[in-house]
């Protein structure tokens, strides 16, 4: 089928103020374009993200001298690469929204200035986040280091974000992907709040640092992307509505009934009753259980009768997001969730081995999914280079593979060493370093990937001939 009519069918249910990107309509409403900069902004800060990566890398590679770690201490790098992780990200699910809100309530962003002062408002507390930490200026607490007067600045930006979104819906059409989208990003925003103060009490502050941090992963963005991968399967399947909706609803239920429960699995070594251990080694044991509902899902979306994938490269990471989704967070949470493992893993490289498969696997693709899926339109693009687009995908997916587990192995040393053993930290730190010279290795493979995908997205021309029909 053509690429041309495949546009077309997919546009049918988009409605009036068209803004073509040639003849065809690209992207049926002129406010869904305020998307591409959140999405460009969002890939330039990922690749920051990932250089900042690599110092850390040879932070731990490699013994260096003194007065280069004082310049470029590892607790500064470390805040660098965990806050511009959450800042890109964040971005790009508001971008994401802002590309799928219209197309879903049929009508325009209720505005579209709003719309650019928010991402102003995000980008620039992020320069001056990163900034003030060099300084100094931070709250100390791990990712949410962010000092409280420019917490308040997220929390206006948000409000105006939630505010613009929300008038949009109410004044559109309501969908069942919308209203999971705006509960999800309703929780996200009131989460936050949580994280800002400090509590005197060191057990009541990680307590209440565990409701942003795993809520958000393991609940609220869940939701929101269960909303944008049901929007994108619709889109690129043609698969009834009420079909991808229906299992929306169930797959969320479950995400939220264990993932409320299942922050327990924090709570172990907090000082926190040991109730948590049982809620929390069972709940968080069950979270595997939405994640498979999830990849089932999605290959039987593909199963549907007379379904056709009108675009593979979407496709292919969206299958991708649900696969990574089972492995990263699924496989690798699940191995050290139960305290009777955690107990030796805690805090480990395991755990640090779990954060990046997990937040590549589940987070990072969705946002590439939803990138894809947008990007050529806004820029007027009918036909990506699939070939190069899909190998971009098995680059950075093999490398983040390789990378966790590499850091999984150092991990497991780390654990034996010092907690089976009861070595030193050090003795342990001398043992991980030859894998750290692997996660290097694979690290400088995934920004090649991330550049390669970078530029297809922002600049690859029309690619000849026509787009393929099937997978
Ligand atoms: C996409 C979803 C997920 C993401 C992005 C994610 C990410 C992370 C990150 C970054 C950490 C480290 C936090 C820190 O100490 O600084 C962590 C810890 C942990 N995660 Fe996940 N996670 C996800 C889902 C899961 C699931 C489903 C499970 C269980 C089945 C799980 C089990 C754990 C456990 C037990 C820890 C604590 C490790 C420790 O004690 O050091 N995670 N996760
Ligand atoms: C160039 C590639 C990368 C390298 C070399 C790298 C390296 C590292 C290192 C050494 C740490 C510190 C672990 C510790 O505290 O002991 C870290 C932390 C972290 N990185 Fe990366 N990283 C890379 C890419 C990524 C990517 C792609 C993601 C997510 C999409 C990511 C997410 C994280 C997270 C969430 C943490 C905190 C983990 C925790 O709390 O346990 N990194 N990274
Ligand atoms: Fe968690």
């Amino acid at each position: 089928m053509a690429e041309a009519a495949v546009l077309q069918t997919t546009m049918t249910e988009a409605a009036p103020e068209k803004v073509t990107g040639g003849e065809e309509v690209l992207v049926p409403y002129a406010s869904q374009r305020v998307a591409y900069w959140y999405f460009v902004i969002a890939l330039a800060l990922f690749v920051l993200q990932l250089l900042v990566g690599l110092w850390l890398g040879i932070s731990y590679a490699f013994t260096i001298p003194q007065n280069i770690v004082d310049a470029l201490p590892f607790g500064l790098t470390r805040a660098m690469h965990t806050n511009l992780l959450v800042l890109w990200m964040l971005l790009g699910f508001m971008g994401g929204t802002y590309y799928l809100v219209p197309e879903e309530a049929e009508r325009e962003i209720y505005s579209v200035k709003l719309a650019y002062i928010q991402l102003v408002a995000f980008v620039a507390t992020g320069v001056i986040a990163l900034v003030g930490f060099a300084f100094g200026w931070t709250q100390g607490k791990p990712i949410l280091e962010i000092p409280t007067p420019l917490d308040f600045v997220v929390v206006i930006g948000a409000l105006i974000f939630l505010f613009n979104v929300a008038m949009t819906v109410i004044k559109g059409k309501k969908t069942a992907i919308l209203g999971m989208l705006l509960g999800g990003l309703v929780f996200l925003a009131l989460l936050y709040i949580f994280g800002m103060p400090f509590y005197r009490n060191l057990t009541i502050d990680w307590f209440y640092w565990w409701w942003v941090v795993h809520l958000w992963v393991e609940g609220a963005w869940e939701l929101v992307t269960a909303a944008i991968l049901a929007f994108v399967l619709i889109k690129v399947t043609g698969v009834d509505r009420r079909v991808v909706e229906k299992y929306l609803y169930i797959e969320t239920a479950l995400f939220l009934f264990t993932g409320l429960a299942g922050t327990g699995h924090h709570y172990y070594w907090i000082g926190a009753p040991s109730t948590w251990l049982w809620i929390g080694g069972i709940f968080s044991a069950m979270e595997v259980l939405p994640i498979i509902a999830m990849v089932i899902d999605t290959f039987r979306t593909q199963r549907q009768k007379g379904v056709v994938i009108k675009d593979k490269v979407v496709w292919t990471f969206a299958v991708g997001t649900a696969v990574g989704h089972l492995i990263g967070a699924g496989v690798f949470g699940f191995a050290h969730t139960l305290p009777q493992i955690n107990y030796f893993t805690h805090g480990s490289q395991v755990t640090a081995s779990h954060g990046h498969l997990a937040f590549f696997g589940a987070y990072a693709l969705l946002n590439f999914t939803m990138f894809w899926y947008a990007m050529p339109k806004l820029r007027g693009v009918r036909k990506v280079d699939a070939t190069a687009a899909i190998s971009g995908f098995w680059i950075m997916s093999l490398a983040v593979l390789g990378l966790g587990v590499a850091m999984a192995v150092a991990g497991i040393i780390q654990t034996y060493v010092e907690r089976v053993l009861g070595q030193g930290f050090m003795v342990a730190q001398a043992n991980m370093q030859f894998w750290f010279k692997v996660v290097l290795v694979f690290g400088v493979v995934l920004i090649v990937g991330l550049l390669m995908t970078f530029w297809q997205m922002v600049f690859a021309k029309e690619a000849p001939g026509e787009q393929e029909a099937t997978v």
